[in-house]
């Protein structure tokens, strides 16, 4: 049974800020292959984010630091061909963007232009500020990502909660309205105390995408291979479960083997 207030035939920007005017919550899961996105894609999922946490769940990287801009387009045009409906943006991966807007830009239209992604996000907030407006500039849309910034780990030493402090939660606060008047049109907001995601959510007009920041935001985002029950060993307190696969892959596999070893299978009627 569909919750959604409005029938979307494609999700766009236009569609995600709508549906916080509306308060209708966003939901947002990760892909990085055609299969997977055809599925999230086909069950109605309002945007599929193509992260660079395809550096840990697909290619077993400790950070998300080392994928590159051409993996990054290779799994995204992946995903796009996948999708009809939803709304695909594409991570901007460590190393494309800061410090120099030129090349913020050149990574973005290399990402618009070679996979056919929607819309790109950064992570950061004032230090950025210059790149994202130059993307803008190319009427590329831009979401920002704010609070635990898994490419500035070395920075942070851990991933715990962000913005405990008064200082760190006002500073959050600036870069989510520099955000939004920069003209980015929505903000993934990661492990910051709920009391301080909603008071963010409820100050701009921009949809904030929590991920391990409570109910009162706009929308959620989860990991697909965590949500799934893939990465068993990956257990935080924001994440909820809603199959186990890594124990029922598991099985199907161990089932297989023994199935093949044992001369189950393939027995008559699988055969030609
Ligand atoms: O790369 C990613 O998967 C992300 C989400 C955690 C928001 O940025």
């Amino acid at each position: 049974m569909s919750v959604a207030k409005k029938q979307y035939k494609r999700v766009t920007v236009k569609s995600l800020v709508e549906m916080k005017a509306n308060g209708e919550k966003i939901s947002m899961l990760t892909a990085y292959d055609y299969t997977m996105a055809k599925i999230v894609d086909g069950a109605g999922i309002d945007v599929i984010l193509v992260g660079d946490s395809a550096s840990n769940v697909m290619a077993g990287h400790e950070t998300t630091l080392p994928i590159t801009l051409d993996q990054m387009i290779y799994h995204a045009s992946s995903v796009i061909r996948a999708v009809e409906r939803c709304l695909v943006v594409v991570d901007l991966p460590f190393g494309t963007y800061q410090g120099n807007s030129k090349n913020a830009l050149d990574s973005s239209i290399r990402i618009m232009k070679e996979s056919g992604g929607h819309a790109v996000k950064l992570e950061g907030g004032s230090e950025i500020a210059e790149s994202i407006s130059r993307i803008l500039t190319a009427g590329i849309p831009v979401m920002g990502h704010l609070g635990l910034t898994p490419q500035s780990i070395y920075k942070f030493g851990t991933y715990t909660v962000r913005a405990k402090e008064e200082e760190e939660a006002e500073k959050l606060m600036k870069d989510a309205k520099l955000l939004e008047e920069l003209g980015c049109f929505a903000l993934v907001l990661e492990k910051v105390p709920a009391k301080l995601a909603k008071k963010v959510a409820d100050s701009i007009s921009i949809p904030v995408i929590g991920i391990g920041a409570g109910g009162g935001v706009d929308g959620q985002v989860l990991v697909m291979h965590d949500m799934l029950g893939m990465t068993h060993e990956f257990h935080p307190r924001f994440l909820r479960r809603y199959l186990d696969l890594y124990t029922e892959m598991t099985g199907a596999f161990e089932q297989y083997i023994k199935d093949v070893k044992s001369k189950d299978f393939p027995n008559e009627k699988e055969q030609y």
